[in-house]
């Protein structure tokens, strides 16, 4: 499983600003999810979404071509290592 390179979270969660309320996309095990934000996970993988550690933030079963969400339901969006898939 990935680990966090620190120096990456640092700048992610720098760019969050004062978003509360996230959506990971392509979120595999849940890297660079800060535990003090909101968190809704979107991953297709059964695998990667087994990897997700307990207590991790919720995770839907969708791809990001076709999000279950409507428009403005969080303060901001990442996908972090997953657009080239
Ligand atoms: C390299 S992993 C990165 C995972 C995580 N973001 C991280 O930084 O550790 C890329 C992830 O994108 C997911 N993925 C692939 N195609 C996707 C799609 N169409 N929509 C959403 N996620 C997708 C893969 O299942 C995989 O978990």
């Amino acid at each position: 499983m990935r680990h966090e390179d620190p120096r990456l979270a640092a700048r992610i969660h720098a760019a969050l600003g004062d978003a509360r309320t996230l959506l990971n996309v392509g979120a595999g095990a849940g890297s660079y999810e800060p535990d003090d934000l909101e968190f809704t996970a979107v991953e297709p993988s059964e695998v990667m979404r087994a990897q997700r550690p307990h207590g991790a933030a919720p995770v839907v079963d969708a791809r990001a071509e076709r999000l279950p969400f409507g428009d403005d339901s969080f303060d901001a969006a990442m996908a972090i290592l997953s657009d080239h898939h």
